[in-house]
């Protein structure tokens, strides 16, 4: 039987570090505003000119060199992102023409938060079915080209920072090692303007002006306590979704990689399942939210760090933007 395995990991985030205290000198907040609401310490920001896909090629070279693969190996792209570099073509293609592999498809997935799990459940799909055999999936985002650095923005700003993660996934028949288990993906486009970035957007005519850049609706949105209340729900939801697809109780899981969205959501969420704080992983105190990469990076980190390490029995999860949950379950 046909099944997928992470071959390798890796991340990259920018240099420069944006403090609390960076923030606080641009819009009226503190840093003990951010620390007690979010967990967030610092984030890291791109400088001008360098984009998501600039820091999605640093990513994926370290998963290729980890992987013992060349770029040519790379049969496939699936690239999640939020603030692609333009909007459009997407950032699959602009990766695919850095990593020097005309030819080579690539697939652009729009799912925020949930964006690097979507996109891992559809290699693993492609690998299961024969299509490919090595898939690069991506997560980037470069969120200070898009957040508002003044008072309006202050309630989203901040929240994110730029990184990106990447992981190289290769077929493999070995049913009880080293493989992708599940996937559990969910939607509810009844909350879709709960998150949102509106403009541009071809729902309005023109579908950018002026105007909509004065108003905000090319910034983040976000209602917060909404987008809080169904997290600290869905989140536990999606992973026991996932552990009792395989008739597992949460202690039997080594590793829990959520989606950085804010340190008081992991929290809730680690003590809903009655997890023990250490098996949960939280880097938000360093990066800020980097949505799409924040589970490939944590997920690299903590291979480079061997607190995941082959054999672990890994469970992602995500909630975001849409709204959007999912859950992807992983023998490393
Ligand atoms: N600094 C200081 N004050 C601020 C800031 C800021 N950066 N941002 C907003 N405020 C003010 C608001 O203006 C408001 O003031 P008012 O009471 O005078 O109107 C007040 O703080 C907001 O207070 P609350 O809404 O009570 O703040 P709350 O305790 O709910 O915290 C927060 C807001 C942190 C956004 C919270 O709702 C939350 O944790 N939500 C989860 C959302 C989240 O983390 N999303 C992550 C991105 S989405 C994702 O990845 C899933």
């Amino acid at each position: 039987m046909r099944l997928a395995r992470i071959a390798g990991t890796g991340h990259f985030v920018p240099e420069k570090v944006v403090t609390n205290n960076d923030l606080a000198a641009a819009m009226d907040t503190t840093d003990e505003w951010i620390v007690e609401r979010t967990g967030i310490r610092e984030r890291r920001f791109a400088e001008a000119g360098v984009s998501g896909t600039d820091l999605a090629v640093e990513a994926s070279r370290q998963a290729l060199t980890e992987s013992g693969w060349e770029a040519s190996d790379v049969q496939f792209i699936i690239f999640a992102t939020l603030s692609p570099d333009m909007y459009f073509p997407g950032n699959g293609v602009l990766l695919q023409r850095e990593l020097g592999l005309p030819g080579v498809g690539a697939l652009d997935i729009r799912n925020q938060c949930t964006g690097f799990l979507y996109s891992l459940s559809a290699a693993d799909a492609y690998i299961r079915m024969g299509m490919y055999d090595r898939i690069l999936v991506v997560g980037a985002e470069c969120h200070s080209a898009g957040i508002r650095m003044d008072e309006r923005g202050r309630d989203t700003a901040v929240l994110f920072g730029d990184g990106a993660g990447a992981v190289c996934l290769e077929v493999t028949t070995d049913a009880d090692g080293s493989r992708l288990i599940s996937h559990y993906l969910h939607a509810d486009g009844r909350f879709a303007e709960v998150l949102c970035v509106k403009s541009p957007g071809a729902g309005q005519k023109p579908w950018l002006t002026t105007e909509m850049v004065d108003d905000g609706s090319s910034h983040p949105y976000m209602n917060g306590r909404e987008v809080f209340r169904h997290a600290i729900t869905r989140f536990p939801e999606v992973i026991m979704e996932a552990l009792d697809g395989e008739g597992l109780t949460p202690d039997q899981v080594d590793v829990v990689i959520p989606h950085q969205a804010n340190q008081r959501i992991t929290d809730a969420v680690t003590k809903r399942l009655g997890l023990p704080r250490e098996k949960v992983l939280s880097n938000i105190e360093r990066y800020g939210n980097t949505t799409a990469a924040s589970i490939p990076i944590a997920l690299s980190e903590a291979v480079k760090s061997g607190t995941v390490q082959r054999g672990s029995l890994v469970c992602l999860a995500a909630f975001g933007s849409g709204f959007t949950w999912a859950s992807s379950l992983l023998r490393y």
